[in-house]
């Protein structure tokens, strides 16, 4: 499986690591938890086949502290046990600042060797780490619109060590990886799952993806279901449960839970939710203003609010009426049937975090 990567160092985005056909789960490893998505396939759409969601323990005397592999390994173990899934591979994500997707041009008329030559010369210039020390990846987009005797070509890269840290978590849980895919990239092959809430085709469009988490938010700007922005900031739902912690004098595991069900004193919508969400509204303007600026040949047609804050009551109507966008909930799961084992409240609380972990599914059916 690795000597393939390194036979050809150009594999990781779309590499198929393990040929065998067997059912592929989507396994997106975030900051806060384990998400686990597996879908099947007939000829009237998808079904879900099994999900779930377990966050990592909390050690409450050192919140900052991130789940090391022992604990991410343990928790894919009992998402995997919670799902019920039969399922031993699966595709997981990279992303954030450890991840480069560039943009580049190469002489069009190429054959495959010297193309390869090519984006290796290229790579080196845009590729901040010894070329050794990566997993890199390409995939041609087409004929460059301006001049046709140039292709414009995709290129991604990534850290070796990334990648076999997250191989390792999924030994762990005694699960072979079939996919590694570029989280931004997930998000645009799950956009696809959402085509019944948006009110105009999504073909020729240009769609924000705001994902609110709970340590990050991070703007994806999807064209024809291809990524062609991103931009990360560190916010998130934990800075609205630490507030309501400090307030109120509350243990962070009982902020959460107070915060999800709405039940806090008099007081708590004006003065803590009102100003967070504001907050995440301007946030959301900024990213946009990068986006706009950076790329004034797109203009933004409707933004998708994904991540578990998205739950957060009206977040949907502020975000669109400040910036006059349409914008809608993600639910990937609107449009799918379930297996009898689904628990539907489970489900509707989770959906719109569960964005990446989809579009890592659908890999199962390439
Ligand atoms: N109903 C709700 N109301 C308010 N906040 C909610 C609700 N449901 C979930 N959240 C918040 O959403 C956050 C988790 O979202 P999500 O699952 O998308 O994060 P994550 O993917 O684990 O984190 P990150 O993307 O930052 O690594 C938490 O802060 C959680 O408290
Ligand atoms: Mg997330």
């Amino acid at each position: 499986m690795i000597s393939f990567i390194e036979k050809y160092p150009v594999n990781f985005n779309f590499l198929q690591l393990n040929k065998k056909r067997n059912a592929v789960i989507g396994i997106d490893i975030t900051s806060s938890a384990v998400k686990l998505v597996e879908l099947s396939k007939n000829n009237t759409g998808y079904t879900l086949e099994s999900c779930s969601v377990v966050p990592f323990p909390r050690n409450e005397q050192n919140l900052q502290q991130p789940a090391n592999t022992y604990v991410i390994g343990q928790t894919i173990k009992k998402a995997l046990h919670e799902s019920n899934t039969k399922a031993k591979q699966a595709a997981i994500a990279v992303g954030g600042a450890s991840v480069i997707t560039k943009n580049i041009l190469i002489p069009a008329g190429l054959n495959d060797d010297e193309i390869i030559e090519q984006i290796i010369i290229d790579a080196s210039k845009y590729i901040p780490y010894n070329i050794n020390d990566v997993f890199w990846d390409f995939e041609i987009q087409g004929i460059n619109k301006t001049n046709v005797s140039l292709l414009d070509v995709l290129l991604v890269a990534t850290r070796k060590e990334l990648i076999e840290h997250k191989i390792e978590l999924l030994k762990h849980a005694q699960l072979k990886p079939k996919i590694i895919e570029v989280e931004t990239f997930a998000i645009g092959n799950a956009l696809s799952l959402l085509a019944s809430q948006l009110p105009c085709d999504i073909e020729g469009k240009t769609i924000a993806v705001v994902d609110i988490g709970a340590n990050l938010t991070t703007l994806h700007v999807i064209h024809n279901f291809r990524s062609i922005f991103t931009r990360e900031l560190a916010f998130g739902g934990r800075h609205l449960t630490n507030l309501i912690a400090q307030t109120y004098e509350l243990p962070q595991s009982d902020a959460e839970k107070a915060k999800k069900k709405g039940e806090l004193p008099e007081g708590y919508l004006c003065n803590i939710l009102e100003p967070f969400k504001q907050n995440i509204v301007q946030q959301i303007q900024r990213s946009i203003q990068f986006f706009s600026a950076s790329q004034n040949n797109h203009q933004i047609d409707s933004l998708i609010l994904s991540g578990g804050c998205a739950s957060i009551s009206a977040i949907d109507k502020l975000v669109s009426d400040a910036l006059n966008l349409p914008t809608y909930i993600a639910n990937p799961f609107i449009d799918m049937s379930y297996s009898s084992n689904i628990n539907h409240t489970d489900l509707s609380e989770n959906a719109s975090s569960l964005l990446v972990a989809c579009g890592l599914a659908l890999r199962n059916f390439d």
